[in-house]
């Protein structure tokens, strides 16, 4: 009678253990889907803002030169806050990732998912950063260019860029909602 209860009750407080790891685990599991879709937010947020305060910039340049040069300082924190939501964007990723046991990593959308990531980072390590140094060279005076045409060609490929990159994520926000398989 002894042994029976005794085992009851190291059974009672395993169930519990077990419940108790499976609850962390899952709260564990949301914080980093939180932690996703706050970096999901500074990421687009960016992008968001850099392309329409960028246009801003261009109308700007025409009349105020000077008026130009203080909005694109303005702009100059976009790419840390753009730095930090990538990191946070990964490392829950990946997290999540390990507590599935990798399982998302077999569906048609995650892979299409990844090829998108890595066209972005890309696209912003290239196109992105090039265009940039290009403007900040214009803004400079450095070399002998024709700031006017210099800064409207850099305006389009910007502009350009910012809606690829949109794209993209709209694009990952879909693929990861619906889980097309
Ligand atoms: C630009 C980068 C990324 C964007 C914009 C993005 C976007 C999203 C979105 C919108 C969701 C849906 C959230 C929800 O269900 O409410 C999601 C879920 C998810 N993401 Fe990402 N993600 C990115 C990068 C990554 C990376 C690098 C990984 C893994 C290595 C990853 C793994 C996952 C997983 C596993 C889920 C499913 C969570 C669930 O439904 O339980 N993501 N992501």
């Amino acid at each position: 009678m002894f042994v029976k209860n005794y085992n009851q009750k190291v059974l009672f407080i395993i169930e519990k253990q077990i419940k108790t790891q499976k609850m962390e685990t899952q709260t564990i599991y949301h914080l980093a889907l939180v932690t996703h879709i706050i970096a999901i937010t500074m990421i687009a947020g960016t992008t968001l803002i850099d392309y329409v305060i960028f246009k801003q910039f261009s109308k700007q340049m025409n009349s105020d030169r000077q008026k130009g040069i203080t909005i694109i300082e303005a702009l100059s924190k976009l790419p840390m806050l753009f730095g930090i939501g990538f990191i946070l964007i990964i490392i829950s990723g990946v997290y999540m990732m390990y507590v599935t046991n990798g399982a998302f990593g077999e569906q048609t959308w995650f892979r299409v998912k990844f090829a998108l990531i890595l066209l972005i980072v890309v696209n912003g390590l290239t196109v992105g950063r090039r265009q940039a140094v290009k403007l900040r060279n214009t803004l400079s005076g450095a070399g002998d260019v024709n700031i006017e045409e210099n800064i409207l060609k850099v305006s389009t490929n910007l502009s350009l860029f910012h809606l690829s990159q949109m794209t993209m994520l709209v694009i990952i926000f879909v693929l990861s909602v619906f889980k097309f398989n």
